[in-house]
């Protein structure tokens, strides 16, 4: 979508970047000229992901361990990023974790690993680049956050997803204001269902994968391509947003919409049967 060099002098930071969103994403970073160090919990998928995308894209990948709930790791991911790689100057707090489950089942610890992944992980990487960025006087710099739509409709049966990033959608709005005045911008992006391993696996389950349509949900009848994701990420960390701050953009096809509008299900009726209803409508005028 954007321009080749687009990305030139970005230096870029995607925690949970070995996989899923997070690869296509640095993918499409590289590709547009920036440097990006990925980071997860798990080195040898890393090593794999960075070896393999410097070799599709001729970029620079830098493979760093580091799990987002630990904030000394966290401080020791950027000092070792900015080792590599002079300065860093964006942050992509994509890093999550999530199951379905009804929330009675869950025990103290399975919710807060959820909170911690996504709401402490998040927290512990945008205070530590914060801090960072601020004591070194860096400008122009970015946070891009990821969330989804269930951060403000709320959702069953993921409750402790929702609550940590609607928690991050929050602190992406308080910080878009409260920051801005040392040169930071923060963003969120919302997707819609986007198939990646890691989602599939643990929201749609075994048959389930089968059993439910995640297109059926989406008005424009299809999920979404890794690409499309990457086109507003990149345009979101890029100066071509520079008068973007503290939005949450939704890449959904329409689905929380429609999962929203009170007639929305009326798309169920056939065409002929609005004849029906139409003159069964018109004839109550009169009475
Ligand atoms: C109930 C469960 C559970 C389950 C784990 N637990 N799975 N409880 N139902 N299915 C409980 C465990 O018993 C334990 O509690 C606690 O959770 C922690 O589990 P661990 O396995 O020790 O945790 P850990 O190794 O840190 O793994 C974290 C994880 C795992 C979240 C459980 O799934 C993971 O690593 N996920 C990372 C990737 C991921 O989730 N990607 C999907 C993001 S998708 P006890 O009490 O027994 O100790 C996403 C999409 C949003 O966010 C929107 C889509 C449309
Ligand atoms: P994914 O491939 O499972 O990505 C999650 C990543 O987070 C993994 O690379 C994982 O790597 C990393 N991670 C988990 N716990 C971590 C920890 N404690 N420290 C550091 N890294 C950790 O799933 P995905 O679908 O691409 O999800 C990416 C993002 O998109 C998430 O924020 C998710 O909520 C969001 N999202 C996805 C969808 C969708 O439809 N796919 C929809 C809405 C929002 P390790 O296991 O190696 O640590």
């Amino acid at each position: 979508m954007l321009r080749d060099n687009a990305l030139s002098g970005k230096h870029v930071v995607v925690t949970g970047g070995g996989s899923g969103l997070g690869k296509s994403m640095t993918r499409y970073f590289l590709e547009l000229g920036a440097k990006v160090a990925i980071t997860s919990r798990d080195l040898n998928k890393l090593k794999t992901t960075a070896a393999e995308l410097e070799k599709e894209t001729g970029g620079v990948c830098l493979p760093l361990q580091c799990d987002v709930r630990d904030y000394t790791q966290v401080e020791n991911m950027l000092q070792e990023t900015v080792k590599a790689f002079g300065e860093v100057n964006v942050l992509l707090n994509n890093a999550a974790g999530n199951f379905i489950a009804p929330t009675e089942r869950l025990s103290a610890n399975a919710f807060d690993t959820i909170i911690d992944i996504v709401l402490k992980g998040t927290k512990n990487c945008t205070l530590a680049f914060g801090k960072h960025w601020i004591a070194q006087k860096q400008t122009q710099t970015v946070v891009l956050n990821i969330v989804t739509t269930y951060a403000w409709t709320g959702s069953a049966y993921v409750v402790p997803s929702a609550t940590a990033k609607a928690g991050v959608l929050a602190m992406t709005r308080s910080l878009a204001v409260e920051w801005a005045k040392y040169g930071m911008r923060f963003n969120a992006i919302a997707p819609g269902p986007f198939p990646t391993k890691g989602a599939w696996d643990r929201l749609l389950p075994g048959d389930l994968k089968e059993k439910i349509d995640m297109a059926k949900k989406v008005p424009l009848n299809r999920v979404g391509d890794h690409q499309e994701l990457a086109n507003l990420a990149a345009y979101l960390i890029s100066d071509f947003s520079a008068y973007i701050n503290g939005e949450v953009v939704t890449i959904d096809g329409g689905e929380w919409l429609k999962g929203a509008g009170q007639f929305n299900l009326l798309d169920q009726i056939p065409e002929a049967l609005w004849d029906q209803l139409e003159a069964m409508i018109r004839a109550k005028k009169s009475t």
